[in-house]
């Protein structure tokens, strides 16, 4: 799908400007108030007073986000203009905006439009610029246009009839020309990054695997100038990485752990580290889950899905600023070799563990990777996983799980998440919970005891692998994926992360 910018200036323009774009359908915003302004007005105009009587008749309904598509509006080239209400409020919220352009989307992508041209990037929308319209335009598109084909035959995908929007031309006032095309780049890369988290974590179990993921960050490396490496079982051992590979020695898929390096600045600069929870599988081990749902398990590898997708963002637009990513990748399948509660393992911090659960397994493999991180000096470490069902109780499929002792980071990944409309809620890692992962036989029990803080009691098990660099943890179980009839991943939270490592680099 091609995006192209185009300047427009509307108070100048001719009012024939409108009659004569050549474009498959025109997308018009409509404010409720009591004269039409700005585009709506020019095309009243053009086509002798039909919008008002549209508006009068209630026809286009006023609350904002309906839409009304007309056909063949006799003066007009454009085979179709939709009209989309913007409600009554001259400045839209950033929110209803993002709703605004959603419904308009689909109202489009229903039809068999090829070629569309946006002119809702034209008005204001509270505490944001024209640039983050532009943004989430093309966000919101491609997020409608994403399709998972890879297992489906052809005759099944066919079927489908789907849109066939190739062209989407985005009008913008001239002065904000050049301000907007950094806008779109950045709507256009994060979208790709999106993409591939979704397909990864769409992908079954046993086509998604360990080694599918590192062959996934492989090419990752060689399109887009990363230095990719991937650690097999052999140097795992050597590093000592004792809690991880209890995780993997379960199946029979050997462990994976992958390291990803953008420098986008001088090699000097302390870089900030992602880390992603890998599990391609999450049967529970030993500690087996029950049947109902267990399918969804395949999209425990998301928080690495996610670091691959920011990872193909942040290149896409050449970010300025140093990233490391790491991959602790395995399966989490019951065996004869199996982790068995109770087992005591010892992670390449040399802190031991009681394996009082198999199925905690998420912190597990996280732990030697924050013991891992400590060799790139990072300036900040976050790391991403599908990490409790605790969280999904508490915050639902809204808002990620939040977990930092320093506050200024934590602070700027809520700010990020808020601007990118891909919140995070912070919930506590106060002293006081860690008495709950006190062990008789260990220096720790990877749970907590009964069922209270569920989502509080795996953070600060991660907690005490992160105390040598500024730390956070996003737990995303509940924004990763959708259930139900819609199951599918989101490609959540790539950006929240994106936006955030745009920001650490200004
Ligand atoms: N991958 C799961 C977390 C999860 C569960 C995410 C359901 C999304 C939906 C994780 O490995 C897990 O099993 N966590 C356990 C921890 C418990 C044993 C302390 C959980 O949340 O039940
Ligand atoms: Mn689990
Ligand atoms: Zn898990």
């Amino acid at each position: 799908m091609d995006f192209i910018i185009e300047a427009y200036d509307w108070k100048k323009a001719a009012d024939s400007t409108l009659l004569h774009i050549n474009t498959d359908c025109i997308i018009v915003g409509v404010f409720h108030t009591q004269t039409l302004s700005g585009i709506a007005q020019k095309l009243d105009v053009a086509t002798k007073g039909l919008i008002s009587r549209l508006v009068k008749s209630g026809d286009l309904n006023a609350k904002a986000g309906s839409t009304l598509m007309l056909y063949e509006v006799v003066g007009i080239s454009a085979p179709r203009v939709l009209l989309v209400s913007l409600g009554r409020q001259v400045a839209l919220s950033p929110k209803t905006f993002i709703d605004v352009s959603r419904a308009a989307w689909r109202a489009v992508l229903d039809t068999r439009a090829a070629s569309a041209t946006w002119m809702l990037t034209q008005v204001d929308i509270n505490n944001r610029d024209s640039s983050w319209g532009v943004r989430m335009s093309a966000l919101t598109l491609r997020e409608l246009t994403y399709r998972y084909t890879q297992t489906k035959s052809k005759v099944e995908i066919d079927a489908n009839n789907d849109s066939i929007i190739k062209k989407v031309v985005i009008v913008v006032d001239p002065e904000y020309k050049q301000a907007v095309r950094h806008g779109l780049d950045e709507g256009i890369a994060i979208a790709n990054g999106i993409d591939l988290t979704r397909e990864l974590g769409n992908l079954p179990g046993n086509i998604c695997t360990p080694a599918y993921l590192a062959s996934i960050a492989k090419h990752l490396g060689i399109n887009w100038s990363l230095k990719v490496d991937v650690l097999e079982q052999k140097q795992i051992e050597i590093l000592k990485m004792g809690s991880f590979l209890s995780v993997a020695k379960g199946s029979a898929q050997p462990p994976k752990f992958i390291v990803l390096e953008h420098q986008g600045t001088d090699a000097k600069q302390a870089p900030v580290v992602l880390v992603g929870k890998g599990i391609t599988f999450d049967s529970g081990g030993i500690s087996i889950k029950p049947g109902e749902s267990m399918d969804e398990m395949k999209y425990d590898m998301c928080g690495a899905g996610s670091v691959l997708g920011t990872f193909r963002a942040i290149a896409e637009i050449n970010l300025q600023l140093n990233v490391v990513g790491l991959i602790p990748a395995c399966e989490n399948m019951p065996s004869g070799n199996a982790n068995k509660p109770g087992d005591i393992v010892t992670s390449m911090s040399g802190q031991t563990i009681e394996v009082l659960n198999t199925d905690a397994e998420g912190r597990l493999v996280l732990c030697d990777a924050l013991t891992y991180a400590e060799r790139f000096k990072p300036a900040a470490v976050i790391d991403i996983a599908t990490l409790t069902g605790a969280c999904v109780i508490a915050l639902g499929h809204h808002n990620s799980g939040l977990f930092s002792k320093n506050d200024a980071l934590a602070d700027m990944l809520l700010a990020a998440g808020l601007y990118a409309s891909d919140t995070a809620w912070r919930l506590p890692l106060d002293e006081e919970y860690q008495e709950q992962l006190k062990s008789n036989f260990a220096d720790m029990a990877n749970i907590g005891g009964g069922r209270s803080a569920g989502s509080v009691m795996a953070a600060c098990f991660l907690e005490r692998f992160s105390r040598s660099y500024p730390w956070a943890h996003l737990d995303i179980a509940g924004t990763a994926w959708k259930g139900g009839r819609e199951k599918s991943a989101t490609g959540r939270p790539v950006s929240l992360l994106t936006q955030f490592l745009i920001d650490r680099a200004k």
